[in-house]
């Protein structure tokens, strides 16, 4: 059970899958109960919460669209009453070099990764702030921090996840709310598996190895790696911490 998780909620994007639903899992075994707001079936997610004893919800949900987060955070009120917790993780990775990245391509990609954060964020951010608790766990990436090819506009939605953690960690500190941010570095998940390699590198497993090579600990990253991170900056232990960026990333980025 984490320090001041039991019986909170949280809503937590993107948790049809991958480090989402590890995410998920996760807290449901701290003692908090779980929105699943993705736009994929959340099926198999609410039964790992309900078999930890939790209570849970899948909500199919478009974050980059306001009416559908509208929509999406009736229906956590409705089963839930309040949300405690805000988890930031849907997000896509398409792989595209700069000279074929349209900008649909690169609108698609910011408006989902950073729109759909601020909207999320947003729905919720009213009702941590009047009950004087909330907590905010974005996701960034070891991208913003290495040398890539072929994700301009992924890194950038991630830099600017960077940037909103730290501007809104002013904005609603006085409230008890923190804002922080968790950089994986590349994880073996359903999306990046399904992802076209980098240039380079001929299967994914490929460049799962190669990336490794690169960290200190020297293996393949996977969601579960992610869930300490993520129990301990939704506790009450992260209370004094807000604005920062974890890296959990096996060694790889230093900053
Ligand atoms: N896996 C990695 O290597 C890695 C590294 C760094 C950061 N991240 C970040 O972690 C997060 C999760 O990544 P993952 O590897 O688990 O991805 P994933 O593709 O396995 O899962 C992402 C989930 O987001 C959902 N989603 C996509 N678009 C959505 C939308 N518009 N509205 C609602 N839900 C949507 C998908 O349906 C899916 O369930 C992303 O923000 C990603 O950028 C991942």
């Amino acid at each position: 059970m984490g320090k001041g998780h039991k019986d909170k909620v949280a809503v937590i994007t993107g948790a049809a899958n991958g480090i989402g639903q590890a995410f998920a899992k996760r807290l449901a075994e701290d003692g908090v109960h779980i929105a699943v707001a993705d736009l994929a079936d959340g099926r198999d997610t609410v039964k790992l919460v309900e078999a930890a004893g939790r209570n849970a919800l899948a909500v199919v949900c478009d974050v980059s669209k306001e009416d559908s987060v509208a929509a999406m955070t009736k229906q956590v009120q409705a089963k839930f009453g309040h949300v405690d917790i805000v988890v930031n993780c849907a997000g896509i990775f398409p792989q595209a070099d700069f000279a074929t990245m349209t900008f649909a391509d690169w609108r698609k990609v910011l408006s989902i990764n950073l729109d759909g954060t601020f909207l999320v964020t947003a729905a919720f951010m009213p009702g941590m702030r009047a009950r004087k608790w909330g907590r905010v766990v974005n996701m960034a990436s070891s991208t913003f921090g290495s040398v890539t090819t072929g994700f301009a506009h992924y890194v950038a939605s991630k830099g600017g996840i960077i940037g909103f953690t730290r501007g809104l960690a002013g904005d609603v500190a006085a409230d008890g709310v923190t804002v922080n941010a968790i950089a994986p570095g590349l994880t073996r998940s359903p999306g990046t598996l399904a992802r076209k390699p980098r240039p380079g590198f001929a299967t994914m497993d490929d460049e799962f190895a190669a990336v490794a090579t690169l960290q200190a600990i020297k293996r393949v990253e996977v969601a579960d790696d992610l869930v300490g991170a993520l129990s301990f900056l939704t506790s009450d232990d992260a209370a004094f911490m807000t604005g920062q960026t974890l890296n959990v990333d096996g060694g790889r980025v230093r900053s």
